[in-house]
């Protein structure tokens, strides 16, 4: 899961994943990261944990990192928020792991290359919204690839 800042989206999505495959018994590995590395070891925003935990999600132990080239051949599938995160994380990309790069909104919404919006500088709806759209499309993605 990637995001920019890996302290609001994909920290939330992340946190989702590991919930639900958990609650399925799956054997799944789910980590996030940022394409910056400005937050590096922070925790998820506040207001993220706080929107989170409204829902019954803790992620507050989850910590920011920068998304690093290996990444991209470790995991299977790897899930950008944005345009943005889309293509600086294909600047990371080879030949070989590109097609791994996916929009996450595209699991709810086929082939339309929707944003989550950053929420990063808005108000409280920004993360009310970001958790609906990502509560959505992390089912979609357990649906796609549970047996
Ligand atoms: P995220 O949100 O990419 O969802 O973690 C942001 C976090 C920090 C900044 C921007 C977006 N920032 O500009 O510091």
């Amino acid at each position: 899961m990637v995001c920019l800042g890996n302290i609001c989206r994909s920290p939330l999505a992340d946190g989702l994943m590991r919930k639900k495959i958990a609650e399925l018994n799956l054997n799944w590995e789910v980590d996030s990261a940022g394409t910056s590395s400005q937050h590096q070891g922070e925790a998820p925003d506040s207001r993220m944990i706080e929107t989170a935990e409204e829902y019954g999600l803790d992620i507050s132990n989850l910590r920011a990192r920068g998304l690093k080239a290996e990444d991209l051949d470790n995991f299977d599938e790897i899930f950008v928020m944005d345009s943005e995160n889309y293509k600086n994380t294909l600047n990371l990309a080879t030949e070989n792991n590109r097609h791994k790069v996916k929009m996450i909104l595209n699991e709810t919404y086929p082939n339309e290359n929707r944003k989550v919006p950053d929420p990063y500088f808005g108000g409280k709806k920004g993360f009310v919204e970001v958790y609906e759209l990502l509560n959505q499309a992390t089912d979609g993605i357990i649906d796609r690839l549970k047996l």
